[in-house]
């Protein structure tokens, strides 16, 4: 789809003679003035049509032109870095390249409004990583047969960060900073806007470098940048962005807490690429209303399930046709301020500078008085505020597999549950095509909240319950029925299925051809969604089976 060169302005245009270029015809007779206009209303479609067909024509010549130069491996590599699809490198295209064989990197635009304060204060962040855990992968209990040894040799020579440690200076963080209107505790804002939705589609695979960061991006970038030279902040697939949250306030400081969507390309040319997906990078950052002191900064990859991370990767020459994904478990990644942000100046009463860092022989000792929030909410609440904005779907809560169940039975209802191999709320690609239709869509939405008790879980965290647990026997029963890649349930209180549906088979059963797509535009108004009527309908069958239960 990101290849698609059809939707492009076409860059000949202006080549073409301009309507009025055309002589006139008398201008005095309103017949001649109808019979022209009719003339031009008809020639536009056809002049444009026509347009699109040199245009088209010239690509596919040019096409075949490179792949008879390149070949198909050669031209996937140029493709790489041919970002407008022209079948044209710039120089702003070929400068991966030339930074590449020269050695040499074009100076990074430092922030475009940015200017950096001499006398302003500093802070080290400091970055620490235990490498993925490679037999934690699927892949892995075969021994990797199949997967060639150039696929995984960025993650297998990934073992530390890039950068350990690195001076910011503390108003770059400003960039965290809430806009005008959002001053309350619990207010939630984009840091960095997705630009992806349902009629977007994704951004392509395959690209090596990461684009220019440009504004806020820049300082989200260097953060990520400590970790491994190629971070694209701005994921493939949705959920894409960062977004942030006011936790605690006072008069002074804010403590925001925010979520970064984002991954790493560990591979290089010649190599296909590779993309490593962190589940999410969070954490949160205690500054002054001014940014000009930093109390605190931490950002990490939380590693409280059993797996976070998603991996990616081609081992073709085509943009979609052969991929492979995985999953695996990521120790640590996590970036931690050394301390808080201290002046690199100090400046006497009389203006005279008493010590300064490069010379002093003795450091200051700088003391911090401890803050105290006048409004604050939780970490857990916190978090929560930022996942309802990236999901809407999580405007019904998904309680844990065990709470699901006691829920569903003191108010007697079902468990819808939803049984993946990767996480709904990560960016794995099994729940994405799920939770960017149905699960957001408002009469959906409507009925979960008010006939059931939603869940989901991962078919190794249900393994793990089944082997010694009081709910072995509801673990078994969702195993059960449970096929790859992502099974939905409805499930009575004390475990027993009572209706499901694959994703797979739901997606086909509900696909929309491409040419349909202009008469739905409407996704989430509801029913004109044929996904959204079939997920009403399979809650409802799901409720008329249990109905004798739930009169009970
Ligand atoms: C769910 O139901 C409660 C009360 O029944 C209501 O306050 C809330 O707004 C509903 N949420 C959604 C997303 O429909
Ligand atoms: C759960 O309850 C239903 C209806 O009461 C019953 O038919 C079913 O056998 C029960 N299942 C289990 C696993 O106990």
């Amino acid at each position: 789809m990101a290849g698609d060169v059809d939707n492009r302005v076409p860059e000949d245009v202006n080549k073409i003679p301009a309507r009025n270029d055309l002589q006139s015809p008398g201008s005095g007779s309103w017949i001649w003035k109808a019979v022209w206009t009719v003339v031009v209303i008809g020639a536009v479609p056809l002049l444009a049509f026509g347009i699109k067909y040199y245009q088209d024509a010239r690509l596919v010549r040019r096409h075949e032109e490179s792949v008879r130069v390149l070949g198909t491996e050669g031209l996937f590599l140029f493709a790489s870095l041919d970002t407008d699809h022209d079948l044209y490198l710039s120089p702003e295209e070929f400068k991966p390249i030339a930074e590449k064989l020269t050695g040499i990197t074009a100076p990074v635009d430092l922030e475009e409004e940015f200017i950096s304060d001499p006398n302003g204060e500093t802070l080290t962040l400091e970055a620490t990583m235990q490498p993925l855990l490679l037999d934690t992968m699927t892949k892995s209990k075969d021994g990797f047969l199949g997967v060639s040894h150039s696929s995984l040799s960025g993650l297998r020579s990934w073992k530390a960060p890039a950068v350990s440690s690195l001076p910011f200076s503390a108003s770059q963080f400003r960039v965290f900073l809430p806009p005008k209107n959002k001053v309350e505790v619990g207010d939630t804002w984009w840091v960095i806007p997705s630009e992806l939705n349902i009629f977007t589609g994704y951004l392509p695979n395959n690209r090596y470098q990461p684009p220019a960061p440009k504004g806020k991006e820049v300082l989200i970038h260097s953060l990520l940048s400590m970790f491994h030279p190629r971070p694209f902040i701005k994921s493939r697939f949705a959920p894409q962005g960062t977004v942030a949250c006011i936790r605690a306030s006072n008069d002074y400081y804010y403590d925001i807490v925010f979520r970064i969507h984002a991954e790493f390309q560990l591979n290089e040319v010649p190599d296909f690429p590779f993309w490593f997906t962190p589940g999410q990078f969070t954490g949160n950052i205690v500054l002054s209303k001014d940014a000009s002191h930093v109390r605190h900064f931490h950002l990490h990859v939380p590693n409280d399930r059993s797996l976070n991370v998603d991996m990616e990767w081609l081992y073709g020459a085509s943009e979609s046709s052969s991929m492979e994904v995985d999953i695996g478990f990521l120790p640590q990644l996590e970036l931690q301020s050394s301390g808080p942000s201290t002046p690199s100046v100090i400046v006497d009463e009389e203006g005279n500078v008493i010590d300064s860092w490069d010379g002093g022989s003795e450091p200051i000792q700088f003391i911090f008085e401890d803050i105290h929030w006048t409004s604050e909410i939780s970490r857990e609440e916190a978090a929560r505020r930022l996942e309802v904005t990236f999901y809407p779907f999580k405007k019904v809560s998904y309680l844990p597999f065990s709470e699901a169940f006691e829920r569903a039975h003191s108010e007697k209802k079902l468990v819808h549950s939803i049984l993946l191999w990767g996480a709904l709320d990560d960016q794995s690609c099994s729940g994405r095509t799920l939770r960017e239709t149905v699960l957001e869509s408002s009469p959906v939405l409507a009925l979960l909240n008010q006939s059931f008790i939603s869940s989901w879980s991962l078919v190794k965290e249900l393994e793990n319950l089944k082997q010694n647990s009081v709910l072995s026997e509801k673990a078994r029963l969702h195993l059960e029925k449970y096929n790859f890649p992502v099974e939905m349930m409805l499930a009575l209180p004390n475990g027993t299925i009572v209706h499901h549906i694959n994703a797979n088979f739901f997606l086909d059963q509900t696909a929309m051809k491409p040419e349909e797509e202009g008469a739905t535009f409407s996704f989430s108004a509801g029913f004109e969604d044929p996904s959204t009527a079939t997920y009403i309908n399979f809650l409802k069958e799901g409720l008329e089976k249990a109905k004798e239960y739930l009169a009970q």
